[in-house]
């Protein structure tokens, strides 16, 4: 049967329309002050950023940080913490990430001793990673008795890094892969509500004006003419998405902050958990 409907297959979609700037390491104070900035407008980073703050403060040992891209959560760890950062060997064709002091892997083994490691981290990578399940058992492989889990995943977010991203994830199926993987104590917090969405997908149609890509020069500069008219409104946005954080309701939001514990005898501090 022909395609039929007078629309792009999306099937076939190697690309997007208008991508952010890819995370750069947050370590010197001009990557730190960009970094904040960006948190302000990027509601996913500043409400990963913040649940991140609470939740990695108390650990200690080795972290993982699975699909560490840039590292951007780095800084948060507290002082002493050993941390290791390995990623996928297509990081930097499929993500444009290639960093000196990460371990790139092939295949679905992680490079890593079994019962190695405190805390697994792995933010905003399991909707990239074709067999959810074989990750989920490699962070409970590398995990030691007792070690805790702390990932992120979007929810209400675009389609990205395409067609490098396969899945969105409810807390029903986070849930479940967990515990099939060996996982209890699985805690899912929602990162925003139903507000913090709209204000997000408000400021994703003004955002592309502001900062234009593709098309012609001329097309461009009449974009970017509009985008800085609607600065106003884009702060007005921002300002709306970054005090709706602060409350928890509704059956929507941005993505989930999960945390889960590999069974053992001592669990990991950070079980105190995310506060909204
Ligand atoms: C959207 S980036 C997130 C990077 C970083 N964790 C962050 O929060 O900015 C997705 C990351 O997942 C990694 N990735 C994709 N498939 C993977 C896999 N099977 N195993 C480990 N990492 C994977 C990519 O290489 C990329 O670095």
């Amino acid at each position: 049967m022909e395609a039929i409907l007078p629309r792009t297959n999306k099937a076939q979609q190697q690309g997007e329309h208008w991508r952010p700037p890819v995370f750069a390491p947050n370590v010197t104070p001009r990557q730190q002050r960009f970094a904040h900035l960006r948190r302000l407008v990027d509601l996913q980073a500043g409400s990963i950023w913040n649940d991140l703050r609470v939740a990695l403060a108390t650990v200690r040992g080795t972290v993982l940080d699975v699909g560490c891209g840039a590292q951007p959560y780095r800084p948060l760890l507290p002082q002493g913490v050993q941390y290791v950062g390995i990623d996928n060997a297509d990081a930097k064709s499929h993500f444009g990430y290639q960093f000196p002091d990460v371990i790139y892997f092939s295949g679905e083994t992680w490079p890593i001793p079994s019962t190695s490691v405190d805390v697994v981290l792995a933010t905003e990578t399991l909707e990239h990673v074709l067999d959810p399940q074989s990750f989920l058992s490699q962070a409970h492989r590398c995990l030691r008795p007792g070690g805790g889990l702390i990932m992120t995943v979007p929810f209400a977010a675009r389609w990205h890094f395409v067609p490098y991203d396969y899945w969105r994830y409810t807390p029903s199926a986070l849930h479940y892969l967990l515990t099939q993987a060996g996982f209890q104590n699985v805690a899912v917090y929602s990162r925003g509500n139903p507000l913090t969405v709209a204000s997000y997908k408000a400021m994703s149609l003004l955002l592309p004006l502001v900062f234009p890509e593709g098309g012609t020069l001329i097309g461009r500069v009449g974009l970017r003419a509009i985008g800085l008219l609607s600065l106003p409104l884009l702060a007005v946005l921002a300002l709306i998405g970054n005090v709706s954080l602060k409350s928890d309701w509704g059956d929507d939001c941005l993505g989930f902050t999960v945390i889960a514990h590999r069974p053992g005898n001592s669990t990991t501090d950070f079980e105190s958990g995310v506060t909204p």
